[in-house]
């Protein structure tokens, strides 16, 4: 059984039954190797907003195939900006430094992970030189989005009313101010929504799978998560 399938997500419980989880506890070796804090498994997410009962809960990604993902991207990445939607505790930002990305942001909605993806932003030393990188409380649905080219990036934070918002926000931001943008989209469970936005083409898709490290402190039965990467078609003004 999927971990993100079944109605019980409608009550923000676990996905599967818990003896189906290989571990939840576990400690990804990159908290140890760099002092931070992103592992965990958490589906009560209170903050009290009407998005709550969007929110598929966290885990943070493999970052071998977080890393595996931005490289299938091809592209000039210090041009774009990197937005993690739904960051966490904010491993997917620490990683995305690896990629020389012009600025990374995350949105987070719940005050308790987004206070420890920020503990982990002061706290994490990059193995090389880095850009400016920020976590912001706050709805994805909601987001202003920067005026640069975009690399969007979520691993299946939230349903569907909240992707609808994100959409409809992201493409009037792109027709008020043209400019590139694409959507690395992790465990695409809203691809069938995807699809039927005209604007947007997906251009690639397949399973990547992650290497045994990560695979070590993975909670879930599946080694392998499909990717998907969409690119905003240009929108007449
Ligand atoms: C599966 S975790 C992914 C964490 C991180 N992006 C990563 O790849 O490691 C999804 C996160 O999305 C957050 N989230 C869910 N709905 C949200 C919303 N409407 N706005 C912002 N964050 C949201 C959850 O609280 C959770 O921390």
């Amino acid at each position: 059984m999927k971990w993100t399938r079944g109605l019980d997500r409608l009550f923000r419980q676990p996905r599967m039954a818990w003896g189906e989880y290989r571990s939840y506890l576990a400690v990804h070796p990159f908290d140890r190797r760099f002092g931070v804090d992103t592992s965990g498994l958490f589906y009560d997410l209170p903050t009290g907003h009407g998005h709550d009962r969007c929110n598929n809960g966290y885990f943070a990604v493999a970052p071998s195939v977080f890393h595996q993902t931005m490289e299938r991207l091809s592209l000039d990445l210090p041009r774009f900006t990197f937005v993690d939607l739904g960051s966490g505790k904010g491993r997917a930002l620490l990683l995305a430094l690896d990629h020389g990305f012009r600025e990374v942001i995350g949105v987070e909605i719940s005050p308790r992970l987004e206070r420890i993806a920020r503990e982990n932003i002061a706290r994490y030393r990059p193995p090389r030189e880095a850009p400016p990188v920020r976590s912001i409380l706050a709805d994805a649905a909601d987001f202003d989005w920067p005026p640069s080219p975009l690399v969007i990036y979520t691993w299946n934070a939230f349903t569907e009313p909240v992707m609808r918002r994100v959409l409809e926000n992201l493409r009037a931001s792109l027709a008020s101010r043209p400019r590139e943008a694409y959507l690395v989209y992790i465990h695409p469970e809203l691809d069938a929504a995807l699809e039927g936005e005209l604007w947007l083409k997906k251009v690639w898709e397949g399973g990547v799978a992650m290497n045994d490290e990560d695979f070590s402190a993975w909670a879930f039965p599946d080694r392998t998560e499909i990717c998907a990467i969409y690119r905003a078609r240009p929108q007449p003004e």
